[in-house]
């Protein structure tokens, strides 16, 4: 009988495996043992019989039983697979490997190349140390460095898993025997999914002086969706429940920054703003979130954007203010983490500032109270909310409470033909357009901010396979017609006009 690779994983107790190698000491539910692939006098080798894993602390490797044995007798990860399967009398079936597996495995291997690249690396250590990242961190998130030049490539074609890894577009074939490491002389952070696979990689470059993009992320591919995904999920998991709440952040670096101060709930989205599924996928991990962007005009409106979302996915939000100019790296610098722990804790949830209302004047929260509440879904919570507000507020009950459910549906609507074609344009044409002059529903609105700024992966897949013939003109009378809603289709001459010279622009 022959079994899958994760039938394997799973009939393998990686304490049991690893005792054939290694003397395991006991230490509260895990084991210990000095480790065998750095010198390392103190234990720092951790092995983790409830989530199978092993992971050293001193030199940051890590992974499953059978990449154990893999390192320790250096074969490839799926020899040493068929050798355990053997052992077990169940020898693995390597034809039902999938694609993805494969992938993974080449993902997994290029995160443990670029984290040996960084101990060789003065400069990317240099520059990890000044951005205030500590040894911890850096072990615990595996942060690597991309030499230039092929020697990815020459240590995945060791492993016999460089086709694999060419799939993922992190690493490009140039021509033959050359290849173009996507992340060259960056320092690579892996990201990981929630079970701890590393499915892609952030870079950031080191010379804030050059002119190439600061970060390069992997590329949307069969094993990195980017809007599905958030990074640190994996490294936050326990403190996020420890904690009781998980902080929201903006980039990969605050994250490792806060995780170096002993803040280590926290995660970002990758790369992009903030996804529905990433606010669902949050909520299952936790009922509590605070948002905590740069104190800037920018990040408040993400912020914005992101509470709306995590009050849909049913969390409670409170959205942490920075002082105006601040990101949570310099607030760290200047004031402490102990400082930014207590901003963090006093930051109010999101309907309670609403109904208590400092600073903003009523009518303006009433609007923003009501948007917040037609996103809630438990019927009951909304309806607490409500009175809650009226009767702190003595409005009466109808100014908030107008059947927020309805309101909600007709938002959900699908998309028409016409916003679909608006949109479309919008992406492709990237017109010159005050948004704000075009009456637009909400969700349309947002999806047009984001074709704007060029974020395609927001877009619902409709409208990205959308074929339109001549959308640089169908576009422009969509447009017009969106924005007289009531008028006939004949034009006039001014209007024409008006047409054009916004072509021409
Ligand atoms: P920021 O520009 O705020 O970066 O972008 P940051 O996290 O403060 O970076 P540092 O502190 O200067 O290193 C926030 C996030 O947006 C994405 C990255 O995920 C980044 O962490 N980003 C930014 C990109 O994907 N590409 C870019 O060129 C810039
Ligand atoms: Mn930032």
């Amino acid at each position: 009988m022959s079994s899958d690779i994760e039938e394997l994983r799973r009939e393998l107790d990686i304490v049991d495996v690893i005792s054939e190698y290694l003397p395991l000491e006991r230490v509260g539910s895990n084991y210990r043992t000095n480790c065998p692939f750095h010198p390392d006098k103190t234990p720092s080798f951790y092995v983790s019989p409830s989530r199978q894993i092993f992971k050293c602390f001193g030199c940051g490797v890590g992974g499953d039983a059978i990449k154990f044995v893999a390192l320790y007798e250096n074969t490839s990860y799926l020899e040493a697979a068929l050798e355990l399967s053997k052992k077990l009398g169940k020898p693995l079936n390597i034809s039902s490997i999938t694609k993805n597996q494969r992938t993974l495995l080449a993902l997994d291997r290029a995160s443990d190349f670029y984290r040996e690249s960084l101990l060789g690396n003065q400069s990317a250590g240099e520059y990890l140390k000044r951005r205030g990242i500590d040894t911890r961190t850096l072990r615990k998130f595996c942060v690597g460095f991309a030499p230039p030049g092929g020697k990815l490539a020459e240590f995945l074609e060791r492993e016999g898993l460089l086709e694999d890894y060419l799939r993922t577009k992190n690493l490009v074939k140039i021509s033959e025997k050359n290849y173009k490491d996507i992340f060259s002389r960056r320092v690579v952070i892996p990201i990981r999914d929630p079970s701890g696979r590393v499915i892609g990689f952030g870079g950031r470059k080191t010379d804030d002086g050059d002119s190439s993009p600061k970060y390069i992320n992997s590329p949307e591919s069969d094993v990195f969706k980017k809007r599905k995904n958030l990074f640190g999920l994996y490294e936050a998991r326990d403190y996020i429940k420890d904690e009781g709440f998980a902080i929201l952040v903006e980039g990969y670096f605050d994250v490792l920054r806060l995780f170096s101060e002993g803040i280590r709930n926290v995660v970002a989205p990758l790369g992009t703003a903030l996804t529905e599924e990433q606010a669902q996928l949050l909520s299952r991990f936790t009922k509590k979130v605070y948002v905590l962007f740069d104190g800037d005009p920018a990040g408040a409106r993400s912020a914005k954007e992101a509470s709306r979302l995590l009050v849909r996915a049913g969390l409670d939000v409170h959205v942490v203010k920075l002082p105006e100019g601040y990101d949570p790296d310099e607030f760290v610098r200047e004031n402490g983490a102990k400082e930014l722990k207590k901003l963090i804790s006093s930051s109010p949830e999101l309907f309670s500032s609403l109904i208590n209302g400092e600073r903003k004047d009523l009518g303006e929260r009433i609007k923003e109270f009501r948007e917040f509440l037609a996103l809630v879904d438990d019927e009951v919570k909304r309806f607490a909310l409500a009175s809650e507000f009226c009767a702190k507020n003595k409005v009466p009950f109808d100014t908030v409470w107008e059947k927020p459910k309805e309101k909600r549906k007709k938002d959900e609507q699908k998309l028409s033909f016409k916003e679909r074609v608006f949109l479309k344009g919008l992406l492709v044409l990237k017109p010159n357009l005050e948004l704000k002059d075009i009456p637009l529903r909400e969700e349309v609105r947002r999806l047009a901010m984001c074709a704007l700024l060029g974020h395609e992966h927001e877009l619902p897949e409709d409208v990205l396979s959308l074929e339109v013939e001549k959308i640089d003109k169908i576009f422009w009378d969509v447009l017009e017609k969106m924005k007289n809603p009531g008028r006939r289709r004949r034009k006039r001459k001014e209007d024409v006009l008006k047409t054009e010279e916004k072509q021409v622009i």
